[in-house]
């Protein structure tokens, strides 16, 4: 079986596109697929994080669109000029922007597709139709490219690792030596179009056999590496360990620098290369820094913000304070069986009353951090600063 948390159907001669989402909140006990029709299904999807991770988000809004204009199409009711279609393509992309706010993907392709929009609706001949058709194959080109560039990032974080760790080096003196890495949230095939980020790093070391073992915290409190990293490591057989996010200073402390590197993914990369991504990103690059472990972002360059200056400059999104003083999952029976089948039960984990603060974001000061791999390679600082301008001048 595939991991897909997207799964897209282009418009034949007698259908409009579909799409469908993987349930997230339903992982790793239940396997189901929601449809998802229009663009106020995507954003009610992407709020309540049926569907997270930077890159999953942006495409689902992006395909969520192209659903709605391929079925106005078939059904005679799209707008009947091309600046009608530009302006609701424009307005219904602003609405999904406004689902999530820290992960600059979304507002990326939102920028992008808004401009696509406007060139078909300036060529001369343009009608509705054709600017509708422009808007749908952008959106579609962000699914396939968004899978390839994830195998560019694992292979550029394979390569880099292998080059530039105590680990790596050691390994290449010998090769029965092999790879630890350590990774926080969940930014596999669930969170992108496929293969994935930092996990797609992972998979890449398996892949060129240098990986021993990966470890993955909890990720508290939405617990993405317990539910979802750790479900993919298990369909991957990738060898791997879980640990609660409280137990990664431990596990440095036990490792030290034969742990290769820690690689974690991007919300948003400011331009200095102040990184936003889950909580207890940056406790685990303060660790990194403390042990001499290399610590990594790897990140599409879509994740890079320049119009962002800095990390104080990023809106951090503060969830629900259930997520922390409730947890959810099915039932166990005292002989440990779970029952998958049976609705799934919610369980107060805290003192009724107290005041919660849950942001699901934190900022790594760019100082804490070695490289940023992308799919055009890996970026590191010169005289401690990052400069990603070149990246952007890429030919790719
Ligand atoms: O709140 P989430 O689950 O959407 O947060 C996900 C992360 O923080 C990921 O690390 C990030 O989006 C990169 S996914 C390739």
């Amino acid at each position: 079986m595939v991991l897909q948390a997207i799964q897209y159907e282009p418009a034949s001669a007698s259908s409009p596109p579909t799409l469908r989402i993987l349930d997230q909140l339903l992982l790793p006990h239940r396997t189901a697929y929601e449809a998802i029709a229009n663009c106020e299904e995507a954003h009610a999807a992407i709020k309540q994080m049926k569907v997270r991770g930077a890159p999953a988000i942006a495409i689902v809004a992006a395909l969520a669109l192209a659903v709605e204009i391929g079925v106005a199409a078939v059904t005679g009711k799209l707008a009947t000029s091309p600046d009608e279609v530009r302006e609701q393509i424009s307005q219904r992309l602003d609405y999904l922007k406004t689902s999530r706010p820290t992960a600059v993907n979304l507002g990326d392709a939102v920028g992008k597709l808004k401009i696509v929009a406007k060139k078909a609706a300036l060529q001369s001949g343009a009608t509705a139709g054709s600017v509708a058709q422009a808007y749908i194959v952008a959106a579609e080109r962000m699914l396939v490219d968004d899978v390839s560039d994830n195998k560019a990032i694992g292979e550029h974080g394979a390569r880099w690792i292998e080059e530039n760790t105590a680990a790596g080096r050691q390994r290449r003196g010998d090769k029965t030596c092999g790879l630890q890495v350590l990774t926080h949230c969940n930014t596999g095939s669930l969170a992108t179009a496929g293969y994935g980020t930092a996990l797609g790093v992972i998979r890449s070391l398996k892949a060129a056999d240098m990986l021993t073992r990966a470890y993955c915290t909890e990720t508290r409190p939405y617990n993405q590496g317990s539910r979802l990293t750790a479900y993919e490591l298990v369909h991957d057989e990738v060898p791997a360990t879980l640990i609660t996010d409280s137990m990664a200073c431990a596990l440095l402390a036990r490792e030290g620098n034969r742990l290769a590197a820690i690689v974690v993914g991007a919300d948003r990369v400011a331009a200095n290369g102040d990184t936003a991504n889950k909580i207890g990103t940056y406790s685990l690059a303060v660790l990194a820094r403390h042990h001499g472990v290399k610590f990594l972002v790897a990140a599409p360059r879509t994740t890079i913000d320049l119009t962002t200056a800095s990390g104080k400059d990023i809106v951090i999104e503060e969830r629900a304070p259930e997520e922390v003083t409730r947890i959810k999952g099915p039932k166990v029976t005292v002989d440990g069986e779970v029952q998958v089948d049976e609705a799934a039960q919610v369980i107060s984990i805290a003192a009724t009353g107290i005041d919660v603060w849950n942001p699901a974001f934190d900022v790594t000061p760019a100082e804490l951090i070695d490289g940023v791999i992308t799919e055009v390679g890996v970026v590191e600082k010169t005289a401690g600063k990052f400069d990603f301008q070149p990246i952007f001048q890429h030919p790719s």
